[in-house]
């Protein structure tokens, strides 16, 4: 089969409109691969108006107010508008489900229009803790600090909260970014500099009693990523919206309470399952993570992907840089190469531990249409990327879907996202139960050496290690030597060598 395909170099096709070598990475906050200023138009239609009024069981929050609530794509990631302070400041916050911090840019920078500046508000409240955080990308330090926020299309009323305002930051704030600020909506475990940092959503649920649950639908799928706007999304902070997904919530359950962990069971590429332990899919941990562009993953499942990839796929001669994120491949206009690829399914443990549901993407998803060049073609990127450290379901995947953060009863759930379709097709499945029998009944890494309490029981029994072996070789010598001061000893010995050559 021929495919007509043409590569480019990245540095040729991004020449003009990026600027470094980070789109080659899979980025944790940020965004950085596109540069192209975008004029933001705040999305109000509201198609969903028509329906019944959905609400939570106890009747307060109005969750059809809160859809569309995000703006943004998965380059630079879907932020939520904030007012923050009195009198109030508005801001937009990028949504963050992989850390747990919420900061905010307290001075300026130069890729950023806005600041939150505390001396203008009367309720804020220093808390004089220094305060830094590192992501995968980026970092930045700052201030801890305490004030009232309220959410224009969020949950009504103001709460008080704790607020990091970044004073200095490095490769956080990027260029064509619409965000000043980040909103971690992960465990308090990752709060820095300690966990007895309340974090935003916890405030949340503590203060307006609304059940300890939110859910995210990313709604960039099949759309440029440079495209001329910005897509939509919603942030649903209470409970679970039905328009906003189809068919059935599969659940999985967040296996520890830090990022939003999860087991990953088998990966399918084009109906083939690769043949690893399942071990390497959860290496060192599988996440869900609205603050990472791609799906990130391990790099031996990375090659076993990219091969099985190539295996179902009529392109043969692709290089290997379009897999490596150096290159973009670009068709003909009119064309779409998605055909040309399989679907991606990854199965997770379901709540019955005897049973796993796959969630699939389809190449729409994370063959990713980046920019056209010279007015006839269109180029995409490879939306997976590999990683050292984790498995992540980046906004690739979960632009597929409508994720549930169900922080009540500790579980993760998928459905099919109402907004998940390209050209009228809908880009990714849900399906299940299927038997795990041929699975490990753990696939999860466990590395006890996270925990600060048994790096302290580890470093004792280091140290006692090591003073009953210093004990140890003391006593081995200390015969050795009488061994070798003592005569008859050595007499001994050679009588015994002597005995043996009789
Ligand atoms: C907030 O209050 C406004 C005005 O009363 C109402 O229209 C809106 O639905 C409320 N939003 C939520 C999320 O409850
Ligand atoms: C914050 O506002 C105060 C009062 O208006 C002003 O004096 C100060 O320069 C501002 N700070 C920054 C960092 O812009
Ligand atoms: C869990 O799944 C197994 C296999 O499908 C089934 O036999 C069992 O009844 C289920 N357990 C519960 C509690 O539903």
């Amino acid at each position: 089969m021929r495919v007509p395909l043409q590569t480019l170099p990245l540095l040729l096709v991004l020449g003009a409109v990026c600027a470094s070598s980070k789109f080659t990475f899979p980025l944790r906050i940020s965004p950085a691969e596109v540069r192209n200023t975008v004029p933001v138009t705040p999305q109000t239609p509201n198609e969903f108006l028509g329906l019944s009024f959905a609400s939570d069981p106890t009747g307060k929050i109005n969750f059809l107010a809160m859809i569309d609530n995000l703006e943004g794509d998965s380059g630079r990631g879907y932020y939520l508008e904030l007012s923050i302070g009195t009198p109030p400041q508005k801001l937009n916050i990028l949504v963050d489900t992989g850390s747990s911090n919420f900061a905010v840019a307290g001075a300026p920078d130069p890729y950023i229009t806005t600041y939150f500046n505390s001396s203008r508000s009367s309720s804020y409240q220093s808390l004089d803790v220094d305060v830094s955080v590192r992501y995968t990308q980026g970092s930045w330090s700052g201030i801890l600090g305490r004030d009232v926020i309220a959410m224009p299309q969020g949950v009504n009323g103001t709460y008080r909260v704790n607020i990091a305002s970044i004073r200095e930051s490095e490769n956080f704030f990027m260029p064509a970014i619409n965000w000043q600020g980040i909103l971690g909506l992960a465990y308090k475990t990752l709060a820095k500099p300690s966990s007895s940092v309340e974090t935003f959503f916890d405030s949340l649920v503590q203060q307006a009693d609304i059940p300890d649950i939110f859910s995210m639908q990313m709604c960039g799928a099949g759309l440029p990523i440079t495209g001329s706007g910005t897509n939509g999304g919603s942030l649903v902070m209470g409970g679970i919206e039905p328009s906003l997904y189809k068919g059935d919530i599969w659940y999985t359950p967040v296996t520890e309470e830090w990022y939003y962990q999860v087991e990953i069971l088998k990966f399918e590429v084009g109906g083939t399952i690769l043949n690893l332990n399942c071990m390497e899919y959860n290496s060192d941990k599988a996440i869900v993570d609205s603050g990472t562009t791609l799906l990130r993953l391990p790099e031996k499942v990375f090659d076993a992907m990219v091969e099985a990839i190539i295996q179902t796929s009529p392109i043969q001669n692709f290089n290997n840089d379009f897999w490596n994120g150096f290159q973009l491949a670009c068709w003909d206009k009119d064309e779409k190469p998605w055909t040309y690829f399989p679907d991606l399914s990854i199965y997770l443990r379901d709540m019955n531990a005897s049973r796993s549901f796959k969630i699939t993407v389809k190449p729409q998803l994370y063959i990713q249409s980046l920019l056209t060049f010279r007015e006839n073609l269109n180029c995409y990127r490879f939306g997976i990327s590999s990683s050292t450290n984790a498995l992540v379901l980046g906004a690739t995947v979960m632009e597929g879907f409508y994720v549930v953060f169900d922080r009540a009863e500790k579980k993760v759930g998928f459905a099919i996202s109402t907004c998940a379709e390209v050209d009228g097709v809908t880009v990714s499945e849900v399906a299940g139960p299927f038997s795990t029998q041929d699975v490990s009944s753990d696939c999860i890494v466990r590395n006890p050496l996270r925990e600060p309490v048994m790096w302290i029981i580890s470093y004792t029994l280091m140290s006692l290690c090591g003073i009953i072996l210093l004990v140890l070789v003391i006593l081995l010598l200390l015969p050795n030597r009488r061994h070798f001061d003592d005569p008859e000893l050595v007499n001994d010995e050679s009588s015994l060598v002597r005995h043996r050559w009789k």
